[in-house]
This record gives C-alpha cells, structure tokens and sequence, in this order.
C-alpha cells in the first residue's frame, strides 16, 4: 500500500473510531425532591392574521367542502385538542395593532372588507372575528388571550370589546353579543395590552407605553389577567422602566405620600412579557434557510436559542428586585424559529419545519421548565402555517410538523411539578458555539409519574447517558424518540412522516439507574411510572 493511501486508511480508522466512541453523560434526578408547577399555559400558542394562518389554516368558511365545524377546520381542531393546546392569543402581532374589533362581528356578509396593512396588504374578509375566535377556541379546549389595540385604537374602544365578550346578555352590550347569536358570556381571562410597541405597536419609548398601560389598566383591569407587552430579546431597560413606572398604582415616592398609600400593595400587572425568536446567529439579515442549510447553521441557531435562558434570567433579575414574592407572571408571548424567507413559500411566513426545529422546540421548552418559578405563559408563533408550526395545511390537506411532535411528546409535563436534576455532559463545541451537548428537564406529573424529557444538541453524536433515580422505585418505563438521519429530515402532504417518534426500546430500570443512548439531533420523552 502507497504510503499516503495507509495514512489515509489510518485517518480513517481512527476517524471512526471517534465517532463510534461513546459520548458519556451522567445524570441525577432528585425524584424525591420538588420545585415548582410547570403552568400549563407555557405551552400556549399564537395566531395572527398572517398569510394563511387563519384563512384556511383555520378558517375556511361554512359552505367549505373542507370538513368544518361552524367554518373551522375539524382536521386541525382535532390535532389541536388531542396535544391538549392550553391557550391562544389573537389577533396578532403587529395586525392587532391595526385591528378593529367591531369590523369581526354581526353578520358575515356585511362586515367590512379590508386590507391587511401589517402583513403584504393581503384582502382581509374579517370572516374570522371575535366569535369565530372564540368559537375555535372552545372547540380545542383552550383559553381565550386578546391583545388589544394600542397604536390605533384607544382605551374605549378595547373597553367596550370587553364588554361585548364578557357582560351577561342582559346588558347593552351583552344583549348585543346575544343578538350576533351568543348569549352566554364568553371567557377571555388574558388581555394583551398592545403588542410590541417599541415598534409597530407605536414605535413608544418604555416610559410613554408604561404610561400608556396605566391608562388601559385603569378601564380594563375588572376584565381578566392583564399582560404588558413585551420586551424585546435583551431591552432589559424596557423590563426596568415598565416595572418602575407601572407596577405600582403610585410611581416610588408617590407612594408614602399618597392617603391610599395601601393601594400599592398590589400590583398592576398580572403578567410582563417577552418576545424572542430564533435564527442561526444573531443577524435578522442573515438567518439560514429553513432546509438545506449546514452543520454550522445548525450549531448557531443552537447557540441562540439557548439565549433564552440568560434572557429569562436577566428580566428575571430585574423583576425580583420590583417584585420580590413572584405575584407578576413572565409570558414569553411569541417564541419560535424564524428562517430566511422562501421566495416559494405558498403565503406570507409560511415555513417548512425539520428536525431542527424540533429540537429548537424541546431546547426551548426546557429552559422555560427551568424558570417556571416566573414563566407562566409562552405563545409559539405560530400555530398554523405561519413560522414554527404545530400544523401545515394545503387546501384540504393537513400534516404536523415535528415541533407538533414535541408538544405531543411533552404533555406529561403540562401542569407537572418541576424535579431537580443535576448533569454532567461534555460540551457541543463547533467554531463560535459551546454548548451543553444535552438539555434535560424532569417534572412529577399525576399519579406520581416521572417526566423526563431529553435533548441531544449534537448533529452527528449519540450520547450514552446513565441516569440515577436517587434510590426511588417504578414500576415500569417506556420512552418515545424523535431523530431522523438528516438534520433537515421534514414532513411531506404527499408521504409518510419521517419523523413520527418511536418507542424507545430496551429501557430498563436496574439497581436505581436507568441507561439509554441518546441519538444524534433527537428529542426524547421518558415516562416512569410509580
Ligand atoms: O410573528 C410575526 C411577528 O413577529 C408579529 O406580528 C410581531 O409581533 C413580531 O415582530
């Protein structure tokens, strides 16, 4: 043999040896111990009028030959409810700060016709209105969070929609509802105020929205939860503002002065919020496409969807000093991927998910388990055919998407109680990103049962993880895995999913220790059962 070809063959061997030498990970799960309740709201979800997020995505109208329940789609109501979608935000995003409710109610055909001026003019029918949303709403099980408008609307306007919604029909309002053929009140218990407006929601500075927020809190606050919207990624000069300036009836040193100095005890808002998206990197410009794009992408779109983490904990920081007993809740209102623009997307935002955004879906909803002390909320933007999400239509076709397999995957965790763990895992390290390789959480769920969920960061290494359960017993063990070979493996309308989990085999509880081997880029769900 040529001496470069032996060097070759050398590199070779040794190359695959590495690769086949197991990645070594420990981990403890301290079952006996508990932290918080994991709000099941934290895997809420977020629609917007958008491209076909709500026209077709969900509403396809009453005379549709689309299987339909009063003009929503049943396909995607049913996939909805089986995940158990515990809340919904609407009607935006930047439409709803565009949005007039009285053009989405009364009868169909005489609502006005519009243009959507935040999303690429598209026509607008206002087809799908108040009623509508609340009737999808109640046929998913979910609950009802509105943002109303800010930056072109006013606090009379969002007033007398409360009213409509909410008032019993025998009042002027409630009577009116009940005439556009609703008679029982509905429930709205979450009320945005406003929505990102730092931009298209009024391009304010922090002190003008906080005082703008004082003025909606003071009409809207009998209503429901109300959530101030919604610092930017790291704005942490927006969280300080807000919170200083509309936590408290009085601003500081008002306070002792004021007679009703006992008002102040309680605070102003029921939830602050949060908006962060992830790409690869952190340039807007510059995102990776949403297939076909290269480890390096990968690696990065990692890197800054673990930034939720330090963002979380810095408005964290900042709303412990305000508010030190933990009454005002974070909802991460709008999260998700947010890949370069396809020019042949079928309509506005519409993305195609992978494997990538799976685990960007499980990384995410780790870190939210992991301050569940203050997240109380999070909305995915967005649920239907709009960013990352859970369904994809075409005309009467309707898939999941493998982020909908993650929220199937991590139900048991839903309303759970956190469990301490601690884990020794090597780094993912790749140029510009160092990482954990594993993400983990662990929840105790009803009945005593143990939640684990697992995240493999690592594109091209299976980990070998023995996990110790500190000496607690269970009677049984199953798990469920969702990998692919390829980092861009996705669903198709017209194929089987690729992504579908499957059973975990071979799992065995042996003298308190559990040990499986994490693939590559995979999200997994262990479930033990007391
Ligand atoms: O989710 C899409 C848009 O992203 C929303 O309308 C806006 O709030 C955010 O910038």
């Amino acid at each position: 043999m040529k001496r470069s070809l032996l060097t070759f063959a050398v590199a070779l061997a040794f190359s695959a040896l590495a690769h086949a030498a197991p990645i070594n990970a420990t981990l403890v799960v301290e079952a006996s111990k508990s932290g918080p309740r994991i709000d099941p709201n934290i895997y809420g979800q977020f629609v917007e009028h958008l491209g076909r997020g709500v026209h077709e995505g969900l509403w396809v109208g009453e005379g549709s030959s689309i299987p339909n329940v009063r003009g929503i789609r049943s396909d995607v109501v049913a996939a909805l409810k089986r995940i158990k979608v515990p809340v919904i935000r609407w009607p935006g995003g930047c439409f709803a700060e565009l949005y007039h409710w009285r053009d989405g109610v009364g009868p169909r055909e005489q609502r006005p016709r519009g243009v959507n001026r935040a999303w690429g003019d598209e026509p607008e029918t206002n087809g799908f209105g108040s009623h509508e949303f609340m009737d999808l709403v109640e046929q998913i099980g979910a609950k009802a969070f509105v943002s109303v408008n800010l930056a072109s609307g006013s606090p009379a306007e969002a007033q007398a929609w409360l009213h409509y919604l909410t008032d019993p029909a025998s009042s002027g309002a409630g009577a009116e509802r009940a005439r556009n053929g609703r008679e029982k009140p509905f429930a709205v218990p979450y009320i945005g105020i406003g929505n990102e407006n730092w931009g298209c929601g009024g391009n304010m500075t922090p002190a003008y929205y906080a005082d703008q927020y004082r003025q909606y809190l003071s009409v809207l606050k009998p209503f429901g939860t109300l959530i101030a919207t919604d610092a930017n990624a790291d704005d942490y000069a927006w969280t300080e503002t807000l919170l200083q300036r509309a936590l408290f009836r009085h601003p500081p040193g008002a306070a002792q002065a004021s007679p009703l100095a006992w008002i102040n005890k309680e605070p102003q808002l029921g939830m602050m919020s949060l908006h962060f998206y992830t790409f690869s990197g952190n340039d807007w410009g510059r995102k990776s496409p949403a297939v076909g794009f290269t480890e390096q992408d990968w690696a990065t779109s990692m890197l800054r969807t673990h930034k939720m983490d330090e963002l979380i904990t810095r408005h964290t920081a900042i709303m412990d000093r305000y508010d030190p007993e933990r009454r005002v809740g974070l909802s991460v209102s709008e999260w998700g991927a947010w890949w370069e623009k396809d020019k042949a997307a079928p309509s506005n935002l519409f993305q195609v998910g992978t494997l990538r955004d799976a685990v960007v879906a499980g990384l995410t909803l780790n870190i939210f388990h992991d301050h569940a002390e203050r997240v109380q909320m999070a909305n995915l933007a967005q649920m239907v055919n709009v960013l990352q999400s859970l369904v994809l239509t075409r005309g009467p076709k309707m898939i999941v998407t493998p982020t909908y397999h993650v929220f199937d995957l991590y139900q048991g965790h839903q309303g759970a109680t956190r469990v301490p763990v601690s884990l020794s895992a090597p780094a993912y390290r790749v140029e510009g990103v160092d990482l954990p390789s594993l993400s983990v959480s662990a929840s105790r769920g009803e009945g005593g049962r143990l939640t684990l969920s697992l995240v493999n960061l690592r594109p091209q290494d299976p980990i070998r993880l023995v996990i110790d359960l500190q000496g607690q017993r269970f009677s049984s063990v199953q798990g469920r895995s969702l990998t692919a070979d390829r980092m861009d493996a996705r669903p198709d309308f017209d194929a089987p999913d690729p992504l579908q989990p499957r059973a975990i085999q071979g799992l065995q509880i042996e003298a308190g220790r559990l040990e499986l081997t994490v693939p590559a880029k995979s999200v997994n769900v262990i479930q033990l059962n007391p």
